[in-house]
């Protein structure tokens, strides 16, 4: 491992422990489906290009293990891309158990694979994994596809059932399975829960979350967030993305304020942001502009208002003023708006490394504001959510 540190000798490096005693590893950058966040953007790397090859070589593989397998105590079996995707998955897995029994082994999966004949039950009989997350978002295939795009919520359960009831039926007690409910704003609905609760039961997982997340953005429950009434009947199953905290930019569908002297204040939006727009002279004002680069159709934008639908303009490298007037039977302080950007662009794809932003418009913060969280009841300050990734 230290032989490659770039622009070292091997004898230059001297590591506190001769070995590592946890390792990640990424059998596959892979996957079967394409799940709807920035990560799992499947040409999101295509200027870093820091991975070459889709799956680990299996001649690599074992060095590895025969070089640190003896020493380690901890092993995830997962990073990006579908683990169970590379074609010597299981024969990994019982190779780094035959150099050390003792390894605790994670990992993480959407379960399709599982499904088919031999895999799960193998898993099982041979103790090749310790703990295993299977990700699944959704209680049937349309709340569960609108995210796992391209993937199966019938084979995705029978994967994970497959396990649950290889282990019964041999009378296991491992791997220890953790259904992992991603929770977005399309299914978590008091019925969605129960539906998920009964499928827990029904499949008898060890352990079960609902998580929050913030990606996609305009996924994020609103209505289970940190201090609404939703999250707090849901507390006892409810983990949280790593970083996920209750941000009035991001709830609303905005990247955040920015300022600078040409543009005055200003909002990257997502796909989706919801606004509040303060009039003046009965007229909403909404100035909207999108980059220079990458150079392509400005983004066609969808304005709701209460009173009805309205296209808004967007500038290129320069505001768009849109108008529109307030009909006299509208008669609140502010007036809320619904913006749907019909394509984004993400800096990543466009050689800015580190921004995998979807971006939409960039909208002035001048006479609009980010809408609250109508759910909310309490302020939440982020350190009351810090630490909740694991579950609450
Ligand atoms: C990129 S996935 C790779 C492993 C596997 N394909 C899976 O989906 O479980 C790595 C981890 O990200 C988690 N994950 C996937 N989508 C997520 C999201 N929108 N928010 C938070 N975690 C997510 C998964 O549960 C998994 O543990
Ligand atoms: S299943 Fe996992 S790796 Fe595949 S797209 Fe979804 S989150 Fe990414």
């Amino acid at each position: 491992m230290y032989e490659r540190a770039a622009g070292h000798d091997a004898a230059d490096l001297t590591p506190s422990h001769p070995y590592p005693n946890r390792l990640i590893l990424e059998p596959s950058i892979k996957c079967n489906i394409r799940c709807r966040n920035e990560t799992c953007d499947i040409a999101n790397d295509a200027h870093i290009e820091l991975r070459r090859e889709n799956f680990m070589r299996w001649d690599l593989f074992c060095r590895l293990m025969d070089e640190v397998g003896p020493h380690l105590e901890e092993l995830y079996f997962y990073n990006y891309g579908e683990p169970f995707l590379h074609p010597r998955a299981l024969d990994m897995l019982a190779y780094a158990k035959k150099m050390n029994p003792r390894i605790h082994i994670t990992t993480s999966t959407n379960g399709i694979l599982l499904a088919r004949s031999g895999k799960a039950e193998r898993n099982v009989a041979e103790g090749l994994v310790d703990f295993i997350c299977c990700t699944i978002g959704g209680v049937d295939q349309e709340t569960y596809g609108r995210y796992h795009k391209g993937g199966s919520f019938e084979k995705a359960l029978l994967g994970m059932r497959r396990v649950t009831e290889e282990k019964r039926r041999s009378e296991q007690s491992g791997p220890t399975v953790h259904w992992r409910y991603l929770l977005f704003n399309w299914n978590d609905s008091d019925e969605h829960i129960a539906q998920a609760l009964r499928l827990r039961d029904e499949i008898g997982v060890d352990e079960f979350r609902f998580m929050l997340t913030a990606s996609p953005m305009e996924g994020r429950s609103l209505f289970r967030a940190p201090g609404t009434p939703g999250f707090e009947t849901m507390k006892p199953w409810l983990a949280l993305q790593e970083g996920h905290s209750p941000d009035l930019f991001a709830e609303a569908g905005l990247w955040g304020a920015e300022t600078c002297s040409l543009n005055g204040p200003f909002s990257w939006t997502g796909r989706r942001a919801s606004l509040l727009a303060l009039p003046r002279m009965r007229r909403v004002h909404v100035r909207m502009a999108c980059g220079g680069t990458p150079t392509g159709p400005v983004p066609a934008v969808r304005m709701r208002l209460p009173w009805g639908d309205f296209p808004g303009q967007v500038g290129r490298e320069r505001w768009h003023d849109n108008f529109i007037d307030i009909p006299e039977m509208f008669s609140q302080p502010k007036v809320p708006i619904d913006l749907e950007v019909a394509t984004v662009f993400t800096p990543m794809r466009h050689g800015v490394v580190g921004d995998n932003r979807d971006l939409g418009v960039m909208v002035s913060l001048e006479d609009v504001v980010p809408a609250p969280n109508p759910y909310r009841m309490t302020a939440v300050s982020p350190a009351r959510v810090a630490g909740c990734s694991r579950g609450a």
